[in-house]
């Protein structure tokens, strides 16, 4: 039976299948209207790699300074990761000298960055890129420099003052949940009133999680994303406890997702020492079916090819930026098997099988094609790309049919699914 005759005999499937999407395609809760992270914001993040290294001294390539950022600058735009879609390069903690100007002003440490943030601003908007820096809600930051607790304004302004394209705002030394949540608000409205657009990256709902169940729909009306999980560490284990509190919690953090506000599983540590390459699929692999912003934080002057390549795959951005904006969800666990499955644009699916036995070698999972997509996204047909960890057209599945892969301990199967009735309205245009 061709492809055509299939369609037109389950049109009612079809149009079921619609249906669904149109409900899909429903917004969820009203996000933080500022137009920006309409997908996922793309860039990269000194902390997981660089941390808090203020000791220029001894370690001139790899401390907290203008130099660093420099560079990095340089070879976003080189190396090709602007065009990959990485956009924003963003200081993390560490950058502030330990006191206020005479003003009250935030001011960087003058040794570490000479010509101050505006010029670095300044170069980085040069090269087509944008720029972020972090503050914290409360008395001081995380490491010790001073908090934006009684400052919001003043230091909205120097920000949106000095170019600054995005903002990460930590939340430690709050003294209460109320503090927490009126310092994330008030930073949110005094940002705003710079009439700068500055992408707002909270930390709110995991400084919350401890004392209440965050208010997602709130949060959204505030943040462009939000982290909810532990700070990432260069390990498997740290990949797969926020995979694991990420799927325990998808029914509190899925719905919050969408165009404008994102759930921030934290950065890419892709390229540095802690992860296998199969470990490394698996991080790309979900951090796109999560709909998660992609901030690298590597070296990107050290990098191997293998990691470039994963960190660059097209194929893979294109699942993350999808311009649907659902997050993906885990649809089933067993024998040590996760399935993932995340619904995009035009009836297409992405599908995510993990196999998270870290003894033995690569096992085989078999899915029934109808159990995938709500039972919607091969009905009656699709057609299978796999896109990691090796690109491989796997061709048409019928809705009755099972596909067999083949996984690697702790890698992940990344497939692409799209509608074969989609693919013939094309085709027959
Ligand atoms: C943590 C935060 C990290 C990093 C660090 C800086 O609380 O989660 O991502 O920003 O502070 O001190």
């Amino acid at each position: 039976m061709n492809l055509m005759s299939r369609v037109t005999r389950l049109g009612c499937a079809l149009a079921f299948c619609c249906l669904a999407l149109v409900l899909w395609g429903v917004p969820g809760t009203r996000a933080l209207n500022n137009g920006l992270a309409m997908t996922p914001t793309m860039g990269w993040l000194h902390w997981e790699r660089f941390m808090c290294n203020v000791n220029c001294q001894e370690e001139p390539d790899s401390c907290i300074s203008e130099k660093l950022f420099l560079q990095m600058a340089d070879l976003m735009v080189s190396d090709g990761w602007k065009d990959a879609g990485y956009q924003y390069l963003c200081i993390d903690d560490c950058w502030m000298a330990p006191q206020r100007d005479s003003k009250g002003r935030l001011q960087a440490d003058s040794n570490r960055f000479p010509n101050g943030i505006r010029h670095l601003a300044d170069f980085v908007h040069s090269k087509g890129l944008k720029l972020g820096i972090y503050a914290d809600a409360g008395n001081k930051t995380c490491a010790g420099y001073p908090g934006s607790y009684g400052y919001y304004d003043i230091d909205a302004k120097t920000f949106a003052d000095w170019g600054v394209d995005l903002l990460k705002f930590d939340g430690c030394y709050c003294d209460s949940v109320k503090h927490l949540a009126d310092g994330y608000k008030q930073m949110s409205l005094a940002l705003n009133r710079t009439g700068r657009s500055i992408v707002y990256s909270c930390e709110w709902p995991l400084y919350a999680w401890p004392f209440v169940k965050p208010n997602y729909t709130e949060i959204r009306q505030y943040c462009n994303h939000w982290r909810n999980s532990a700070d990432i560490y260069d390990s498997w284990q740290s990949v797969r406890s926020i995979l694991d509190w990420t799927s325990s919690n998808q029914e509190s953090v899925v719905p919050a997702a969408g165009p404008g506000g994102w759930n921030d599983p934290d950065m890419l540590v892709i390229g540095n020492f802690g992860l296998s390459q199969d470990q490394q699929v698996t991080q790309m692999a979900l951090w796109a079916i999560m709909a998660a912003p992609l901030f690298m934080s590597n070296d990107l002057r050290h990098i191997s090819p293998e990691a470039k390549g994963l960190l660059q795959n097209k194929d893979v951005i294109a699942i993350n930026q999808d311009p649907l904006g659902k997050q993906g969800y885990r649809l089933r666990k067993n024998d040590n098997f996760e399935v993932w499955e995340r619904p995009l644009s035009n009836l297409a699916w992405a599908v995510a099988v993990v196999n998270l036995q870290d003894i033995g070698g690569p096992r085989s999972y078999t899915i029934p094609i109808a159990s995938l997509g709500k039972g919607l996204a091969c009905n009656p047909a699709c057609l299978i790309t796999q896109l990691l960890p090796v690109k491989t057209k796997l061709g048409f599945y019928e809705w009755t049919k099972s596909l067999k892969t083949q996984i690697n301990p702790t890698g992940t199967v990344l497939l692409r699914l799209e509608s074969a009735s989609k693919i013939a309205s094309k085709s027959s245009l």
